[in-house]
This record gives C-alpha cells, structure tokens and sequence, in this order.
C-alpha cells in the first residue's frame, strides 16, 4: 500500500521518449472508453485489425436449422479458429464452455418467429445485467430500416446502446433486409449509416457487387460482412474476400461455415482470408486438403 514514508524517488519519466498516439485499431473508436476497447480488442485482433465471427443464433427465430441440431456438440469443434460466437443466452450458457474463453456477441434482441410472415417485430430479449453476467463482448440488434417495424427496431437498438455504453459494451448492429427492400448500395448505405449514427460500435451487413465499397466507406465504423443463405463452398470464399477487398474488416458467417459439407476445414479456410490475407484459390486448395 502506498504510503507517507520510504517511497523511491519517481525519476525515470524517459523525457526523450515521446508518449505514443497511435489512433486505435477499429475505425471510428479512437475516442471511446478503456472497457469499450478492451472488449472491442477482443472482438477485432489488434494484429490483423480484422475478426472472425462465428453466427449460431439462428435457433432464437427458426428453432432447430441444418448443421446447428447440437449445439453441444458441433460449435465447440468449430471455436478454436474464430474469434467471436454470436449466439443467444440460452445457447452459450447450455453448450459453450466458458474455458473457451472467446468473445461472445450476445443476442440482445428477441424477434418474431419464422412462423409468421412479418419477422421485423421484436423485443430486447436480455436486460444489461444478464449480459454482464455473461461477459459479453457485444450485444447484437437486428435492425429493420424500411420494413414496418422500422422504429421499433430502432428503439431496441439504441436501448442497447445506451445501456452498453454504461458498461463499456459495444453494440453491434445487423442489418436485417426485408423482402420489399433490395440489397442494393442504396440500402445498404442507407442502412449501415443510420445504424451507426443511432450509436452501433460496428454494422454487419450484406455484400452487394456494385458499390459495396462506397457502403463501407460512407459508415464511420468498422462494417462486418454477413454470410446469408448456404452457397457453394468456393462462392462463399469468394463472398468474404471480396468484401474484405472492399475495406468490410471482418466476416460474421453462420451457415456458410456450419452447412459445409466440411465446416471445421471451411472454418479454416475463411479464417486464412480473414487473418492471413489468404486469396481465393488458396483458401479453397486450403478447404479442399484439409476436407
Ligand atoms: C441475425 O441477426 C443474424 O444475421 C442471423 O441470425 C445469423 O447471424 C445469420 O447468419 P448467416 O446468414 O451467416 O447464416
């Protein structure tokens, strides 16, 4: 304990040594608190300033899906190589172990399920306080700009971030596209920009081939790329490259990867995209020698 008497005298302050003001690693967060980057940190590797996400929260509106009938025992095979699971409450605490030690995006929203025609309603399904409890990284909020919740949505996003905000947790924003809109540039750009500007730390959303580069440029935080219905192994590669290409800094895949005929070898592969600036045709050789 510090105290009156017997202390050193301070006197190696390395005057010449000019202290460092290196701008942080996620695009957009320079200004915001310890806890925040230390948990921002976590989510986007301070090497590669990128992030693998592993999606798995598709039971919360769809119930059981293909690749996800056991949780317990098909994502923990698939946790050493992604640096994030994205995942409801129920799931983690019953199948994850916490030994694994990886950064959660938690699902802080509940929605409507896939038994209805209108998924764009929704509910904060977690209190701030549950989310601390389990240590979250992020709390993950679909957002439906356009469709007829659009405000509702809205709300629960911005409660998350407020809420987040007290404790040091980014939010993470997902962009949820409605039938009637078109996963164009517009859109996104819309979309991706009213997320962050509502307080999102980071967006994930849809590529698009035209312009998807002016979508990530025109959002002030980092933009992760979603992986979407299950499509050839190759393509999805081909998805996540071109999306870093274009300046997205990370991938929040789910069925891509766990609907792979192989997905511990296309966990891998995406990952060589991700961290190791792999290209295409060696991410698939990758998939294919390790399949
Ligand atoms: C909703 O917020 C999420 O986008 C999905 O539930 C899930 O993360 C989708 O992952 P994927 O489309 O890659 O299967």
């Amino acid at each position: 304990m510090a105290d009156k008497d017997g202390n050193k005298l301070a006197k190696d302050f390395a005057v010449n040594v000019p202290a460092e003001t290196k701008s942080f690693h996620v695009k957009g967060m320079d200004n915001v608190d310890w806890g925040m980057k230390d948990r921002l940190s976590r989510i986007f590797d301070p090497k590669s300033g990128r992030t693998l996400m592993l999606a798995f929260d598709h039971g919360y509106i769809m119930g059981s899906t293909s690749g996800l009938e056991r949780l317990d025992l098909y994502i923990p095979p698939l946790t050493p190589y992604i640096d994030v699971l994205m995942g409801t409450r129920g799931a983690i605490r019953a199948t994850v172990p916490p030994t694994f030690n990886k950064a959660v995006a938690l699902r802080y929203d509940c929605g409507t399920t896939v038994l209805k025609e209108d998924l764009s309603l929704g509910y904060q399904g977690v209190s701030i306080e549950d989310a601390v409890r389990l240590n979250a990284s992020a709390l993950a909020c679909q957002c439906f700009v356009g469709s007829e919740n659009e405000v509702h949505s809205l709300k629960i996003l911005t409660d998350a971030v407020d809420a987040g905000n007290k404790f040091g947790i980014p939010v993470l924003g997902v962009t949820a596209v409605g039938k009637e809109m078109a996963r164009d540039e517009r859109y996104l750009g819309l979309a991706t920009r009213v997320i962050a500007e509502l307080g999102a730390s980071f967006v994930k959303t849809y590529y698009c081939q035209e312009g998807f580069d002016k979508v990530v440029a025109g959002c002030p935080v980092p933009i992760v790329i979603a992986g979407g219905k299950k499509i050839p192994e190759k393509d999805a590669l081909m998805l996540a490259w071109k999306a870093l290409d274009c300046g997205a800094v990370g991938v929040d895949m789910g069925r891509n990867i766990f609907q792979a005929d192989d997905p511990i070898a296309m966990v891998q592969a995406v990952r060589s995209i991700v961290h190791e600036n792999n290209s295409v045709e060696g991410a698939w050789e990758m998939y294919q020698d390790l399949k």
